[in-house]
């Protein structure tokens, strides 16, 4: 473990798919650091920045102007070399020759399990920053990013429903979420979808078939459905095709997409991420190495990443049997 004293620079990276609010994040790190007089080394394009030496010097004006952007100014990606040790021992010695002493890594379970990685076999000390919109990481409510998804997705499923209104029409509506069903959960409570399909459960389409002809007894004239994407994205199509088998229902299928990753952050990510940059930096400097910073309620918790990354998140249940019962 470091003591504060021998934390005099930091690096801060981005990796996986980017989410609203990283550059908060990144902002807050930053500036957090240099209030305790660190030096501060972005890193571009996540783990192949650090393998490249992709680094920039940031200073308080490299990230002024940023907290309300979306996405992520150091850039972000995936790197599948970074499982290969020879890889991993040279993102070390990189880190080493450019004299950081610790790094901030923001992004989901497996950016967090990279660099859990490089604590174990290089003793690269790192606080993680739980960003993802899926928000699919066990030890804390929230991850950056969830929260401005699940709006973004939610104005788009108030304008299908719009439209199917005006048609008489069923829509599927297919939002991201690739194990994980906690962005279609949310808004299809909040959307008042009429049936929500999750990668965690199995989807009963008689159940929802015979919901729908009921609902279309009673006078219901459109109904939206919402389905995760699950391992594969454009799924709904089936879902619309085993529909239209089961009932003759003719359904739409609309793909949100990408959309779901990008837009200005809202107030809830913008103040989550900024808490949780200047409490990952806080916790370098308490000497902590392998933690990450989660939040459960309105508190901030450090968390021991190898204790969590094996965990699983569960969707809570009550949530989709509410949006059931609701949407009658
Ligand atoms: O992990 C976040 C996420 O948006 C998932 O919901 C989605 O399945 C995946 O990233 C898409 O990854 P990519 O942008 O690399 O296609």
């Amino acid at each position: 473990m470091k003591s504060q004293k021998e934390i005099k620079k930091i690096g801060v990276f981005t990796s996986g798919g980017d989410a609203p609010g990283m550059n908060a994040a990144i902002r807050a790190v930053v500036r957090t650091a240099i209030q305790y007089n660190l030096e501060v080394i972005g890193i571009k394009n996540g783990y192949r920045g650090l393998y490249e030496k992709n680094f920039v010097n940031l200073n308080q004006r490299s990230v002024a102007n940023i907290i309300q952007r979306g996405g992520t100014f150091l850039k972000s990606g995936r790197f599948p070399e970074f499982k290969t040790p020879d890889v991993r021992t040279t993102v070390a010695q990189n880190i080493k020759d450019q004299g950081i002493n610790a790094v901030v890594c923001i992004g989901g379970d497996g950016s967090l399990t990279g660099v859990q990685a490089l604590w174990n076999e290089h003793q690269i000390p790192f606080a993680g920053i739980p960003g993802t919109i899926d928000n699919d990481i066990f030890g804390t409510d929230n991850t950056i990013g969830f929260d401005t998804a699940i709006n973004t997705a939610l104005e788009a499923i108030d304008r299908i429903r719009d439209t199917a209104a005006s048609h008489d029409r069923l829509f599927i509506v297919e939002v991201m979420g690739h194990s994980s069903g906690f962005i279609a959960s949310s808004v299809g409570l909040a959307g008042g979808a009429e049936a929500i399909f999750i990668p965690e459960n199995p989807f009963n389409i008689e159940k929802v078939v015979h919901k729908i002809q009921e609902s279309q007894k009673k006078g219901k004239t459109s109904s939206i459905l919402v389905a995760a994407e699950g391992q594969k994205p454009g799924r709904a199509y089936d879902l619309a095709e085993n529909i239209r088998k089961h009932s003759g229902l003719s359904a739409k299928v609309c793909i949100l997409g990408h959309i779901q990753r990008g837009g200005s952050p809202t107030a809830t990510d913008r103040i989550l991420a900024s808490r949780m940059g200047a409490a990952a930096v806080e916790s370098l400097l308490k000497g902590n190495a392998n933690k990450y910073i989660g939040i459960i309620g309105s508190q901030l918790q450090v968390v021991d990443t190898p204790v969590v990354l094996n965990q699983k998140k569960y969707v809570d249940q009550q949530i989709i049997t509410l949006a059931d019962v609701l949407s009658l």
